[in-house]
């Protein structure tokens, strides 16, 4: 694949863990323990392409309503792989962000986001953008709280507020938005991911079950992406036709 086919950022929402795991006469945590190695595998492949940006969506604001052991385990799975895995990410080149509200998230888990954020920060190879507690409406209400501060505090009027200024007040400032959007495991909404980023993004949906998204269903996505026709609005190549 071209380097130019290939998107800069590509999004994800990992589902079907659970479902893959009843499918399998297992458990919902065992579901969730198979959907972490593919994401480690996917970062891989992000990583070895030479795509710029991954940003995944790992625990929403919503998904707080989960019975509290489910919770509970989604978060000490976390802490134990940002232990394992940050050091290695970090020697790849693979810068973390977490992108979403730090509040409502227990210490421990706050502790090992700080130090896989620390431990990678100077990275250059890829950032990967883990969407931790996210929604993108609260992320939204935020980004409006402090543009409305500047307005009250005389650093910008009502007027000057535009497209770049919102983008700046979210968690992905200063990054370019997906180009492509893959949601695994049948379903097709966005679940509150990215609302603003996602405009212009191609979305491509499989039946796959997160736990079964290989380097194989990525290559797959990849390659419906460089053959989708972006046109933002205008005719694109429609135009040299005629
Ligand atoms: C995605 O898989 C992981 C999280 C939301 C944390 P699910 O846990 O949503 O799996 P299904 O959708 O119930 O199969
Ligand atoms: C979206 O999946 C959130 C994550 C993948 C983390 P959900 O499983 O929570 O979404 P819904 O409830 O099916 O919309
Ligand atoms: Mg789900």
């Amino acid at each position: 694949m071209e380097k130019e086919q290939l998107p800069r950022h590509v999004a994800i929402i990992m589902d079907g863990n659970g479902r893959w795991a009843k499918a399998h006469g297992m458990n919902r945590p065992q579901g969730h323990l198979e959907g972490a190695k593919r994401l480690e595998e996917i970062i891989k492949v992000t990583r070895n392409l030479g795509i710029e940006i991954l940003t995944v969506f790992a625990f929403s604001t919503e998904n707080w309503q989960r019975p509290q052991d489910e919770v509970s385990m989604i978060m000490r799975t976390f802490i134990s792989l940002l232990g394992q895995k940050a050091k290695e990410l970090a020697q790849k080149g693979v810068c973390i962000h977490f992108i979403g509200r730090r509040q409502g998230i227990g210490p421990e888990v706050l502790k090992a986001m700080n130090t896989a954020t620390e431990m990678t920060m100077a990275n250059k190879a890829m950032q990967l953008n883990i969407a931790f507690n996210y929604g993108a409406r609260s992320e939204m209400v935020d980004a409006f709280k402090s543009i409305a501060d500047l307005v009250r505090t005389g650093v910008i009027k009502t007027e000057d507020i535009n497209e770049d200024i919102v983008s700046n007040y979210l968690y992905t400032r200063g990054q370019p938005d997906p180009d492509l959007l893959i949601r695994t495991s049948g379903e097709q909404r966005l679940s509150n991911f990215l609302l603003w980023q996602l405009s212009y993004a191609e979305l491509y949906f499989t039946d796959k079950y997160w736990p079964e998204f290989n380097e194989d269903e990525y290559l797959k996505a990849l390659d419906h992406f460089a053959k989708r026709q972006r046109r933002w609005g205008g005719l694109g190549t429609i135009e040299n036709k005629e």
